[in-house]
Order: C-alpha cells, then sequence, then structure tokens
C-alpha cells in the first residue's frame, strides 16, 4: 500500500473511531496557505448524523493532533479539515520507496483484459489516425500493467475489407501471368513481384480508380466476397500482399514503441462468423432487410438515432461490424477475459455501440464482461486542419515523424552527441514530442500538434522532460564517480526539497485516476509538475558541494526517486530516453 493510501487509511479509522461510518478521502489543499491535504467530509458526515460540521471537524482534528503523522491540523469554513504531513512521515516515505518506487504504487484489482489498438490497415500506409491508437493504446498497456492487471494487446489489423479486393483486382491488371490468376492454379507457392514500395502505389492507383470506375469497383467487390470465401488463388495473392504489408506495418509500429502480442486482424475473426450468425438468427434476432441481414440494436432510452447492426450484405459480403463481433466471440473462446478495451478515433463510436450492444443482447458476451470504448480526438496541423501532404492526400505515420525529426535535429547538441549517435537520438527525442504532446491532452479531445512547440527544449514538451531527466541521470553518475554513497534518507532541509516530496506522495493517486479516465492526460500533467518542481529543487541546492553529509545524502537518494519515477512513467508513456541530448 502507499503511503498515502496508508495515511489515509489512517485518517478513515479515526472517523471510524470516532463512530462514524464513511469513506473519507485526503486530497490535495487548493490552500496550501493552511494545509497540504485536506479532508471534506464533515460536511457529509453532518448531514448523515445530524450534527454541526465544525463540530464534527474538531472531534476529528483533536485525534489526529495525537498523532505524530500529521501536524497542524486546522478547522476553516463550514468544516473543511486542513492537514499537513509531519516530518516525520514524509521521512518515512521517502524511506520507503527509495529501494522500490512500486512501493509508490497502488496495484488495482488482479484482471485480465485484451487491448485492441493499433488498427492500422493492411496495404494501406499508416496514416496519422493510426497514430493515437498506438500511443494511447500502448500507453494505457503499459499502464495497466504497472497496476498489475494482465494484459493482452492485439494490433487488429484491417485486412478483411474491400482494399483486398481493389488490390488483388488491381495486380490482375499489372500482374496477368501470376500463376494465382491461371484457371486450375491449386495453391502453389510462387514469388511475389512487388516490393513494400510498390504496394504504397497500388491501393491508392485501385482506390482512386474504384471511385469513378463502376464496373471496376464492383469486380472489386466480387473479388473482395470471393476472398473472404477463400477463392484459392485470389486468397492466396492476397496472404502474400498481407504478410508483404505487415513487415512495414511493424516497423512503423516498432518506431512508435508499440508492442502487441497478437498480431490478428479482422480476417481471423472470419472462421467465427458463421457460429455467430448461426447464434444470433437462433435467438431470433437478425432479419432480412433489403437483401441485407441486420439487427435491431435500438433501446428505449436512446435520444439519438441509432441504426440496427449491419451484419451481411445482400451480395453475401461481411462488414466491419462482423468481424468485430466475430472477433469477440473468438477472443472470449480463447481466452478468460474481464474486459476488452477498443482505443480508437471517437467517430467510431456509433460502430462500437452497435456491436456492444448486439453482443450483450445475443448473449455472445456475458453482463460481467466489461466491453470498453475508449475514443480519442483528432490531431490537427497548426492551421487547426489534419495533417496532410503537400499533394493534399492524408500524411502517412513515417512523413510525419520525420517531420518532427528535422525539429528535433535542428536544436540537438552537437558538444554533447558524438556524430554517429545522432541521427538515433533526433530519433528517440522526436517521439518523445510527438509522443508526450499526444498524450498531455484529454484522450477524447481534439488537439494541435506544432511541430516546433513540441520539440522546444523548454516547456511542457517531451525534450524537455528527457533532457531533465538525463540530468538527474548524470547528477547520479558522478556522484558514484565521486564515491559518494546515498543509502538514507533522514533531513529535510527547506521548502524545495519537500515540495518534490509532496509531489512524489501523489503518484498513486494520478495512476489511479489515468486509470479509471482511460486517458493519459494526469500522468502526462504530473511528470511536468514532478520534473519542475525537482528542477527548481536542483537549481537551489547545490548538491554534490553539500558541506553537510547527511543532507547531501538525502538530496541524492530523493534525486534518485525522481529520476527512476521518471523513468517509469515516461516509460508508460512509451517514451525512450537516449543516453546523452
Ligand atoms: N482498421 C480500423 C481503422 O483503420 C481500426 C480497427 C479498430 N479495431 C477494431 N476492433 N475495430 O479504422
Amino acid at each position: 500500500m502507499s503511503t498515502f493510501k496508508y495515511l489515509e487509511k489512517e485518517i478513515n479509522d479515526i472517523v471510524n473511531k470516532k463512530g462514524y461510518e464513511t469513506d473519507i478521502t485526503l486530497s490535495l489543499s487548493n490552500r496550501p496557505d493552511l494545509g497540504q491535504f485536506q479532508v471534506n467530509d464533515a460536511m457529509k458526515l453532518a448531514k448523515m448524523y445530524h450534527k454541526n460540521p465544525v463540530e464534527i471537524a474538531n472531534d476529528i482534528k483533536s485525534e489526529l493532533d495525537n498523532n505524530d503523522n500529521f501536524v497542524n491540523v486546522n478547522i476553516a469554513g463550514a468544516g473543511f479539515i486542513n492537514i499537513s504531513l509531519s516530518d516525520k512521515a514524509l521521512i518515512n516515505f521517502i524511506n520507503n520507496i527509495k529501494d522500490d518506487i512500486n512501493n509508490n504504487v497502488d496495484k488495482v484489482e488482479s484482471k485480465t483484459i485484451l487491448l485492441d489498438y493499433g488498427g492500422a490497415n493492411v496495404a494501406k500506409a499508416l496514416h496519422v489516425g493510426h497514430l493515437r491508437s498506438a500511443n494511447i493504446g500502448e500507453a494505457l498497456n503499459r499502464l495497466a500493467k504497472v497496476l498489475g492487471v494482465k494484459t493482452i494487446s492485439d494490433v487488429h489489423l484491417g485486412d478483411f475489407g474491400l482494399q483486398a479486393g481493389l488490390v488483388v483486382l488491381q495486380m490482375s491488371i499489372m500482374y496477368p501471368d501470376l500463376p494465382c490468376f491461371k484457371e486450375g492454379y491449386n495453391g502453389e507457392d510462387f514469388e511475389l513481384p512487388i516490393t513494400e514500395e510498390d504496394l504504397k502505389v497500388i491501393y491508392p492507383t485501385a482506390s482512386s480508380r474504384s471511385k469513378e470506375d463502376e464496373d471496376f469497383l464492383n469486380e472489386a467487390r466480387q473479388i473482395t466476397y470471393q476472398i473472404q470465401n477463400n477463392h484459392i488463388g485470389y486468397s492466396t495473392l492476397w496472404n502474400k500482399v498481407s504478410e508483404l504489408s505487415k513487415k512495414d506495418i511493424k516497423k512503423t509500429y516498432d518506431r512508435l514503441n508499440a508492442k502487441f502480442d497478437l498480431w490478428e486482424g479482422e480476417s481471423d475473426s472470419f472462421q467465427y462468423i458463421p457460429e455467430v450468425l448461426k447464434i444470433l438468427g437462433d435467438k431470433g434476432l437478425t432479419y432480412i432487410s433489403e437483401g441485407a441481414t441486420v439487427m435491431d440494436v435500438k433501446e428505449d432510452s436512446d435520444d439519438k438515432e441509432m441504426p440496427p447492426i449491419l451484419l451481411q450484405k445482400s451480395d453475401g459480403a461481411y462488414l466491419y461490424a462482423t468481424t468485430d463481433l466475430a472477433t469477440i466471440y473468438g477472443r472470449l473462446k480463447r481466452f478468460n477475459l474481464d474486459e476488452i478495451w477498443y482505443t480508437t478515433d471517437i467517430r467510431q463510436e456509433l460502430h462500437f455501440t452497435q456491436v456492444f450492444r448486439a453482443a450483450y443482447k445475443s448473449g455472445i458476451v456475458n453482463d460481467n464482461i466489461k466491453l470498453g470504448f475508449y475514443g480519442f480526438g483528432t490531431m490537427n496541423g497548426t492551421d487547426g486542419k489534419p495533417f496532410k501532404t503537400r499533394t493534399g492526400g492524408v500524411m502517412p505515420l513515417d512523413e510525419l515523424i520525420d517531420l518532427i525529426k528535422v525539429e528535433c535535429r535542428k536544436r540537438l547538441n552537437e558538444n554533447i552527441v558524438e556524430e554517429e549517435k545522432r541521427e538515433e537520438t533526433s530519433e528517440t527525442i522526436a517521439l518523445a514530442a510527438l509522443k508526450y504532446a499526444d498524450l498531455l491532452p484529454f484522450r477524447a479531445t481534439d488537439y494541435i500538434f506544432d511541430p516546433a512547440k513540441f520539440s522546444d527544449l523548454d516547456g511542457k514538451t517531451g525534450p524537455y522532460l528527457l533532457y531533465s531527466t538525463i540530468r538527474i541521470r548524470s547528477l547520479l553518475k558522478k556522484a558514484k564517480q565521486e564515491g559518494i554513497d546515498y543509502n538514507n534518507f533522514n533531513i529535510i532541509n527547506n521548502n524545495s526539497d519537500k515540495d518534490v516530496i509532496l509531489t512524489l506522495l501523489q503518484l498513486p493517486n494520478v495512476l489511479n485516476r489515468s486509470y479509471e479516465a482511460k486517458s493519459l492526460n494526469e500522468v502526462a500533467e504530473y511528470i511536468y509538475k514532478l520534473t519542475s518542481t525537482y528542477n527548481k529543487f536542483y537549481s537551489e541546492n547545490k548538491i554534490l558541494t553539500c558541506e553537510n553529509k547527511d543532507l547531501k545524502e538525502s538530496w541524492l537518494v530523493l534525486s534518485n526517486i525522481v529520476y527512476n519515477t521518471n523513468m517509469m512513467l515516461l516509460d508508460i508513456m512509451g517514451i525512450n530516453v537516449p543516453e546523452k541530448m
């Protein structure tokens, strides 16, 4: 249990001992002049017990006064209890976490959660829309793990839609002699005549043609249907294209530090579709509307339009909702899950509402399993519009990263970073700039990404955090080189070190609230706060030249904790730290 939680529990015990049955919360004070923390429950208790809140507050205060963890307990206004922690309590706290910062983390109830994020589409380039899914999804995954949750991450590639038919059709025009297009083809192996680079041209070419040429579009639809139904030639070709494309997709996800346990896709759900449709049909949930198989998912309480979920088109093809429903079915068959989390663009919310309702209504998912949709807003450029290439197309993700890399390269200190490391270091810093900016706003809000601003070393930016963290690392290294051992924390000297300690105390709540909200914004704000509080302390105290040995040791212990905490939080955000910068 974290110290914060322990102290909160101690206050709770006091309140209970006084005969009040309730759970109080210890929160950060918004009047630091009156105390570090406050308990605002006296008013609630007054209502419950028909007493005067100030009387209750005083009653509690008298016990807190007798406890040496608390000092300067005072009552303000209508019964707010202001509390500060004694130096003894703060010193104990630091000694308690100095060897393991996990002691400053409160685990959540143990669970197994599958996280569905990434969602790149095979044969198409990853674009900036996939960025946030990878960043936020990966960070939620890492946060959940730190909090003791067992997670399984799945990239859930889009590999079963119309792009399959379009690419195969386009290739049949470009390479008509491929064995897979020959009559009587029965699955023998052949070499794919294209590279990853070719693929980046093939899909856009076919896609633009399908927008003008209806016959072409219909043929692509036909082929998509045949691929979905395992046409030997088309499926073999599509599988090969998928493998090629996956390699490329994986490179970009590696760049983003997004790691998936499962590299599955829509097509992996295909085996479950007949079963799922049978369950829905047997329960009388589906019906035919204009030739298509649909299911109603409307509820009486809906105030927005809720169209039926579309499961099979009149031409037999399956849809996005069908594969998602079948994917859930497959996941629950294979894994013992408590929850499934989806992280996609918030504009997909309706789709997931429909899918989730169909899943619960049909009993494919039991009520005790939670399906959660955690959508995100759009990242825009400084013009307030989504990032576009010079020619006006959606910007591929790699291009965006490269653009930020140029900004970071400009700012690189060449006196510090050796020539052969500059490329790699710029990449690491660029990713920090990008990821931090992406995690800083609340998940569901749109935000503006200004490459120049977020590459800056000053301000609320990824590079600032990296720079500061590396500086603490150098300090600790220097101390070791000078033979200074630091094991114990026993002095609080001034307000600047106390502020660092008080900030550290808040960590467990920040992590738990972020987990609850499925958004990293509080973690991102917190690491900035911890870092700047530490930097203030660092600039006000000359640590290595301090004459008082005990104090020097205490300060180094504190610095080491901040360093480890920063490393943990950066890792949760999927941000790597360069050696030097
Ligand atoms: N491939 C989809 C897209 O690009 C995202 C997939 C999200 N996950 C899911 N289970 N539907 O929009």
